[in-house]
């Protein structure tokens, strides 16, 4: 048995696909250290700079002083604290919704949901480049998995229409694609989904405190408010901390609390993570100034990396990716970006299709100018490189 998975990781590593672990010794912050010396932090999903924030680091504390490190058991045991209903509260408040569910994080708020309301019989439409926790949700589920291709409203309008008669239906996509950096479209999404009876869920977990006056994310940008049903989202990246939740109708985290399985059997989140989330929480309704920053951060840096001649992915989001193809390209492009003191992992298949590794540059609120031209002196070497050698 070992035989074989040590053959597989072979395998893995010829294809230039095998993963290491890269250890940083710094809190996630626009630099980082990491190998023994100061880098440029350029791909972390921290974007308003709120995981090393002092008032989430002392709202943790106190929740840990007062309800212990951890929550003991399942919410539907043990586990139930007060902050976990009150950060509940604040998120439906926040997400403009009758309530939300806590889960322990993003991935399972995924896999819970579509598990839980994929029932036979019903199917499920989601878009090609979906997050894998949502591939893993229809996974689990006993409904029809309808694949459409990217933003593709026209193969989505077909699906849809193939499958009329069929009970119940779902569309869930991305609002902020985390690979790619492009918007779902939404509005339009909503109207099919109006026109043929079907439900709509957004993973908003890259929209989340970034997009919207008030930081609620793709729903808000757009306007759409009760057309999107369902609205998953992470406390680990714009909030800068740990979970998921879903936020929607009362009648719907009614029945997630009592069907979803990884609400069910998990453990309640840890009091430090909960207490934290209610921290980010005020400052991300009290602070817009961050998302301003990080918008026109996002804006100067994909300026920049536009004129170094490398292939960007279009998009308006802090995620800017920028296409290279092969996985031994990308590794080797990261590795030269390390060089010049810039932090940027390649990203290769599965997390992005065959032949579409890439770089996921993204950008926070907290970087400098200096940054972004440290940022941009790195790129235009690294592409000079391509140029020149061709890699
Ligand atoms: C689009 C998307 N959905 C869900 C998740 C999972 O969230 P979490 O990290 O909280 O499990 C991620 C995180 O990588 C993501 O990018």
């Amino acid at each position: 048995m070992f035989y074989t998975l040590q053959k597989q990781l072979e395998q893995r590593q010829e294809k230039n696909l095998y993963r290491c672990l890269k250890t940083i010794y710094s809190a996630a912050g626009p630099r980082v250290i990491y190998e023994g010396r100061e880098m440029l932090m350029l791909a972390s999903n921290n974007y308003l700079g709120l995981a090393n924030d002092p008032r989430l680091k002392e709202a943790a504390i106190s929740a840990i002083k007062r309800y212990g490190t951890g929550s003991s058991g399942s919410r539907l045991t043990t586990g139930n604290l007060i902050i976990h209903r009150q950060l509940e509260e604040a998120l439906a408040q926040f997400k403009s919704t009758e309530d939300a569910l806590l889960f322990s994080s993003g991935y399972m708020a995924n896999i819970g949901t579509l598990a839980a309301l994929g029932q036979k019989g019903s199917v499920i439409f989601s878009d090609e480049l979906n997050h894998a926790s949502i591939i893993d949700g229809c996974r689990l589920s006993q409904a029809k998995v309808k694949i459409y291709r990217h933003n593709d409203l026209n193969h989505l309008e077909a699906l849809l229409s193939e499958n009329d008669s069929c009970s119940g239906r779902l569309i869930v996509t991305d609002g902020v694609f985390s690979m790619d950096g492009d918007m779902a479209p939404l509005p339009e999404i909503a109207q099919l989904a109006q026109h043929y009876g079907a439900m709509v869920m957004v993973d908003d977990a890259h929209g989340t405190g970034v997009l919207g006056k008030k930081g609620a994310g793709t729903v808000e940008y757009f306007g759409l408010g009760e057309a999107v049903d369902i609205q998953v989202g992470t406390l680990s990246k714009a909030l800068g901390g740990e979970g998921g939740f879903v936020a929607g109708k009362k009648v719907l985290i009614d029945y997630l609390r009592n069907l979803a399985r990884s609400f069910i059997f998990s453990t309640a989140p840890s009091p430090g993570v909960v207490g934290a989330a209610l921290a980010s929480l005020e400052i991300v309704r009290e602070e817009p100034e961050r998302r301003t920053r990080l918008y026109q951060n996002a804006r100067c840096l994909r300026q920049k990396l536009s004129g170094t001649g490398l292939k960007l992915v279009s998009g308006e989001t802090q995620i800017i990716a920028i296409l290279i193809g092969s996985a031994a390209t990308a590794l080797a492009l990261s590795q030269k970006l390390e060089e010049h003191g810039v932090f940027v992992p390649a990203i290769r298949p599965p997390s992005v299709p065959e032949g579409m590794s890439r770089l996921r540059v993204t950008v926070m609120s907290e970087h400098t100018p200096a940054d972004l031209e440290w940022a941009e002196e790195a790129f235009q070497k690294v592409s000079q490189e391509v140029k020149t050698k061709g890699f």
